[in-house]
């Protein structure tokens, strides 16, 4: 079978998946996600998204029905019975299912779905020559370290991302400072220090960026938790973002000012491949 969805027990075709009208995850957003790569049939640092997805839920008071063993054996096995052996798993709980006037429906049973899809590798040529970036202004809700459904903010910025001929958006606050990307992190290399901005409750914490951040720790590189503005991060000697599809992928146009020499820069290079040794290491392939 190909590309396939798991809601609530039940595993459909993708795109004949359903989920109910009064479900306060399509009603108001209520809900939280992952999305965790798969190298290989295998889900990579699923311990760690868990630790996120609980965090999560528990952030906006939903109490999972299932253990987490038992959500990773649903995910392992969805993965197995799909095609892929390089795919994208979507893992989403929502409030449940009630009436639109009551909040908290305290005997709701919430909602989880999740599918098996094909993912895309990254362009060779995104990869060797980096992505065209644009900078988009941050104003998303106050708890944007919640990996939460309410995405609009992050939606309108990929638009304006599109529409520019661009990979992704740079979100920068009312003083210019940057904060994270519409759907990654983001860092600067200044001469031979990786800066990128503390997880301080306005950033998602990606779990790339816990694996990288550990990596470029083991191996030496001089790094720091910082503050940058757009202004100090078109002058970067290098710019790169990190997510779960995207790994560890050069910057090389920020509003159409050239990044370094235009190219994937010599660290972020080093750290991209530093990067799929740890993947290889984990799913030993
Ligand atoms: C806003 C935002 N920041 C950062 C990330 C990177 O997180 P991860 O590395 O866990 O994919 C994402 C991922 O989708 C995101 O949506």
């Amino acid at each position: 079978m190909p590309e396939l969805a798991w809601v609530n027990g039940e595993i459909t075709d993708l795109y004949d998946a359903k989920v109910p009208f009064m479900d306060h995850g399509y009603l108001f957003g209520y809900g939280v996600y992952e999305a965790l790569k798969v190298y290989n049939g295998q889900p990579f640092s699923v311990e760690e998204h868990m630790d996120r997805f609980e965090r999560s839920m528990k952030e906006i008071r939903i109490k999972p029905e299932l253990s987490r063993k038992e959500t990773i054996e649903i995910i392992n096995d969805l993965v197995a019975k799909s095609e892929y052996q390089d795919a994208l798993v979507y893992l989403q709980i929502t409030r449940g299912v009630g009436p639109r006037n009551n909040p908290s429906l305290p005997k709701a049973k919430p909602t989880l779905s999740m599918f098996v899809a094909y993912l895309p590798p990254i362009d060779d040529s995104f990869r060797q020559n980096g992505v065209k970036t644009v900078i988009v202004k941050d104003d998303r809700w106050a708890h944007p370290h919640i990996k939460s459904l309410n995405l609009l903010p992050n939606i309108l910025a990929k638009q304006i991302a599109e529409e520019n001929d661009a990979f992704e958006a740079i979100l920068a606050d009312k003083d210019g400072i940057v904060t994270e990307g519409a759907s990654s992190n983001v860092y600067a290399v200044f001469k031979d220090t990786i800066v990128t901005r503390p997880t301080d409750g306005r950033i998602l914490s990606g779990i790339t960026r816990l694996v990288l951040c550990k990596i470029i720790q083991q191996n030496g590189f001089n790094y720091k938790e910082d503050y940058f503005t757009t202004e100090q991060l078109k002058e970067a000697d290098e710019v790169f973002i990190t997510n779960t599809g995207a790994e560890v992928l050069a910057v090389s146009d920020i509003d159409g000012t050239k990044i370094g020499n235009g190219l994937c820069g010599p660290i972020t290079k080093k750290l991209y491949d530093l990067f799929i040794q740890e993947v290889n290491r984990e799913i030993r392939r």
